[in-house]
């Protein structure tokens, strides 16, 4: 089972993009054939952007990456911009698979639109198609994502059945795999709306690599609603928010955590969550720290990773040319 998936080196990482996502890699990667990651710089530059921070904020995400137990060894890390199909293939695709009305309807265009204050890119529109070209490329069975990247990754299925049914049987129709628990980590300090790098408040988003200190502090200002008890209700979405990380860092389930504060107060609960988040994130944030000191095993890491990947691209991507009608015929 071919698996891909991709994040951005936008911003620090958060716990949203550590249990959604991060957590899910580590977990995948003995059972990719293989597993695939890629960091996503050509993503990350449809917003405003300062070129010499997008190279420290790759080699953040990359460190993060490696400390949170992904092994070079066991799985393919890489730089999108370093593989050129990427690119290629976002073009072939866009030409002739991917309706524009489709791009039209995607959430987070419109939302991030909304969010620029300078220029609403072109690149921004097409962010889904390079996204399904990243996918495509390696004709990947199952994509691991948190559940705001749903409606990209049905998309990406519907462009991956477009080519195939004009251009014949070229490219595999991706799955997604989305956590029962976890898959949409909300703001603490907003609880109706997600956990997220641009739009959630500092205080209200937790980094992995916050200290221990600011973790207590954010954990024990949550925002949580009325009643005293620990318990889950659609109404009260900051204390069902908290009960989940909870579960999730603790490894059981949602009722457990219940059963388990069952006499506590709100106060109560909270500690206990940031304690156990400290506990979570502390061995990536020691690891992290040697990790990101060193520049050039990072890059050498990056590097080793892109030939692996380049090397299942490009034979994909060349034969969904020739079947384009592309380029010199392949014999
Ligand atoms: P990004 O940082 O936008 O590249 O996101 C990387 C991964 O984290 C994607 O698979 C997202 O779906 C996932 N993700 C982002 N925010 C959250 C969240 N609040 N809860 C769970 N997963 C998330
Ligand atoms: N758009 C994804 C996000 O913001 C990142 C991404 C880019 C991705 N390419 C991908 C995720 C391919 C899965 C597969 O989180």
């Amino acid at each position: 089972m071919r698996i891909f998936s991709g994040i951005q080196p936008t911003g620090r990482k958060h716990l949203g993009n550590y249990i959604g996502a991060i957590s899910q890699y580590v977990r995948l990667q003995d059972e990719g054939d293989p597993a695939i990651y890629c960091v996503v710089d050509l993503h990350a530059i449809t917003v405003n952007y300062d070129p010499a921070e997008l190279r420290d904020r790759l080699y953040d995400t990359t460190a993060i990456l490696l400390a949170s137990g992904l092994d070079p060894e066991r799985c393919i890390l890489f730089r999108q911009s370093d593989v050129a199909e990427h690119t290629e293939l976002t073009w072939m695709l866009a030409a002739t698979s991917t309706a524009h009305g489709d791009l039209n309807r995607m959430h987070q265009f419109k939302d991030k639109a909304i969010a620029q204050r300078e220029l609403v890119s072109a690149g921004l529109f097409f962010y889904p198609v390079l996204m399904a070209a990243d996918i495509l490329a390696y004709n990947t069975d199952l994509v691991p994502v948190g559940d705001d990247q749903r409606q990209h990754l049905e998309l990406a299925r519907e462009i991956a059945n477009k080519f195939n049914s004009r251009f014949g049987e070229t490219f595999v129709v991706p799955e997604f795999t989305i956590p029962d628990v976890g898959a949409r980590i909300m703001d603490l300090q907003a609880p109706e709306n997600k956990m997220s790098t641009t739009s959630s408040s500092e205080a209200g988003t937790i980094y992995v690599l916050d200290e221990p200190k600011a973790i207590e502090k954010k954990f024990k200002s949550a925002v949580t609603d009325s009643g005293s008890d620990v318990v889950r209700d659609k109404e009260k979405p900051g204390i069902s928010n908290l009960i989940e990380i909870y579960a999730v860092v603790r490894g059981v389930t949602m009722e457990a955590v219940e059963s388990e504060f069952a006499d506590s107060r709100y106060g109560e609960f909270k500690q206990a969550v940031a304690d156990a988040v400290i506990e979570y994130l502390a061995p990536v944030q020691e690891k992290y720290t040697e990790l990101r000191a060193d520049e050039a095993n990072l890059e050498a890491v990056l590097a080793a990773g892109a030939a692996k990947a380049s090397a299942i691209a490009q034979p994909i991507v060349a034969r969904a040319r020739d079947k384009m009608g592309l380029g010199r015929p392949v014999v």
